[in-house]
């Protein structure tokens, strides 16, 4: 038998949990107030850019998830409905909250209009801790003038999903995290999960209190690990003979840090590290206790990106032309996303010294363009970048750069790998290579073995 179940708000999560469910055997029901984004998702076209998603859509959009800028169909239609609208960050630190409310509004007035007994708003999006309470509850009950838990349930179940690969994250988490307000209604969504996930992750049951902690406090912990890595790497660079990934590595494979996300490479971005930050330590500033902690992984963070430039531009000093070529734009590999990306920062300052600048990126190349226009040039593949320029910064991982070798080199160039994912003996003679993280070779010292 198919479950039912509802999403509101289809950006760049909701769309993915929604199509996650659908795909999973779930008949999805997709609310979004923005008109054209339905339209698309209901012709079988992704708005979003997110592996694997567009094909999910082609097949189910319109069908098993159906999208509509209705909030009544989600309570006619379905016993659970999660909320995934956007929480903007407010200048303090903290979170908007004004879209989830607006949401619930909707939400509750259908609620109050039904007659059915019972239904369950699941809040997803990422919020300040406490406003379950404070502020989703009362206004639930002031709208569907009914009281918690006898009429309505509410869980927070916040995503620990990572852009590129939210698919995969959605169905093959770690753990999956429910805050409840009864525990009838935590034991629908473990349900829910169980069915939906592909692996069979251990589902965390708790307050909502504590699943909010939990959620803000995850990625603050994160961007420590990221810090310190960086820091690593720094110190490699500047010391001959070190190798960061086998200093990081080796730490890594004890059990108290694990290899995860504790590679040197560039500062963290996109969506979520910084906003998380900085509401860890907005909360903690409205607890009365000291976020000084993370506030330093912000400033190490900052510091990191001060690097890259300085480095670049050391490396640009000494070459004839400054024609230097960017691969990677995004702040990781496969999306489209550049909020706070170092190679945005990178370009700007590469542009302030003169530089003339090409960049190429397989997903972010529109949202670049709309910053830059023509003040950058845009390659359509990697070779075409490089062919470009005598300096070229590779600044993400992604796949299709570690292909990079003497055959996608033409002139003599000097190519900066941010993350040493090339391997120096297949690039020719033509190509200076230039590891960040890693310090001048020395004779006669290895890299590592393990035995
Ligand atoms: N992007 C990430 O990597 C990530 C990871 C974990 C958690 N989160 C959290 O998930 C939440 C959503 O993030 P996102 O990146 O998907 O946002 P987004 O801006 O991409 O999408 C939000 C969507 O909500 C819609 N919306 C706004 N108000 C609405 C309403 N009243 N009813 C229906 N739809 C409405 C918007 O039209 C938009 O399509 C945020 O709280 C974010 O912090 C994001």
């Amino acid at each position: 038998m198919r479950d039912v179940i509802s999403v509101v708000g289809l950006g760049k999560l909701g769309l993915c949990l929604a199509t996650c469910f659908a795909e999973r055997g779930f008949d999805t029901v997709g609310v979004d107030i923005n008109r054209d984004l339905v339209d698309s998702i209901n012709a079988g076209v992704s708005p979003i850019v997110e592996p694997g998603l567009g094909e999910i859509i082609s097949r189910l959009g319109g069908k098993e998830l159906r999208a509509t800028t209705n909030h009544d169909q989600t309570i006619e239609q379905t016993d659970v409905t999660f909320i995934l609208v956007s929480t903007p960050s407010e200048p303090d630190g903290g979170f908007s909250n004004k879209y989830v409310e607006a949401a619930l509004k909707s939400l509750g007035e259908a609620l109050g209009r039904s007659e059915k007994s019972n239904h369950i708003f699941v809040v997803s999006s990422t919020v300040i801790p406490g406003s379950t309470d404070k502020s989703f509850i009362p206004l639930l009950e002031e709208y569907s003038g009914r009281k918690l838990n006898e009429g309505f349930n509410v869980c927070y179940n916040p995503d620990f999903v990572a852009l590129g690969k939210v698919l995969s994250d959605f169905w093959n988490p770690d753990f999956v995290l429910v805050g409840q307000s009864e525990p009838s209604a935590g034991d629908r969504i473990a349900s829910v999960y169980r069915r939906m996930c592909k692996n069979d992750p251990a589902i965390v049951r708790t307050s909502i209190i504590n699943a909010e902690i939990i959620k803000v406090s995850l990625n603050a912990y994160i961007t420590m690990k990221i810090g310190f890595a960086n820091t690593v790497a720094q110190m490699c660079e500047r010391t001959p003979g070190a190798d960061a990934d086998v200093v990081t590595g080796t730490l890594g494979m004890d059990k108290r840090i694990s290899p995860s996300y504790f590679r040197g490479g560039l500062s963290y971005g996109g969506t979520c590290f910084p906003r998380d930050t900085a509401a860890f330590v907005r909360f903690c500033e409205q607890c009365g206790c000291n976020g000084e902690l993370i506030e330093a992984s912000e400033e190490v963070n900052r510091r990191h990106n001060r690097h890259l430039c300085e480095f670049v531009l050391e490396q640009i000093s000494s070459v004839k032309d400054k024609t230097v070529s960017i691969l990677g734009l995004a702040f990781k590999p496969q999306t489209p996303v550049v909020v706070e990306s170092p190679a945005i920062e990178l370009i700007d300052e590469l542009l302030k010294n003169g530089a003339d600048v090409t960049v190429y990126d397989r997903f972010a190349m529109d949202n670049v363009r709309e910053i830059y226009g023509e003040r950058l040039r845009y390659a359509n593949s990697p070779e075409e970048c490089i062919s470009k320029s005598s300096v070229c910064v590779i600044t993400t991982p992604a796949d299709e750069f570690k292909q990079i070798d003497e055959n996608c080199i033409t002139s003599p160039i000097k190519l900066i790998d941010c993350w040493r994912i090339l391997d120096p003996s297949r690039l020719g003679e033509n190509v200076e290579y230039v590891p960040m993280g890693r310090g001048q070779e020395v004779e006669g010292c290895v890299g590592a073995s393990v035995q």
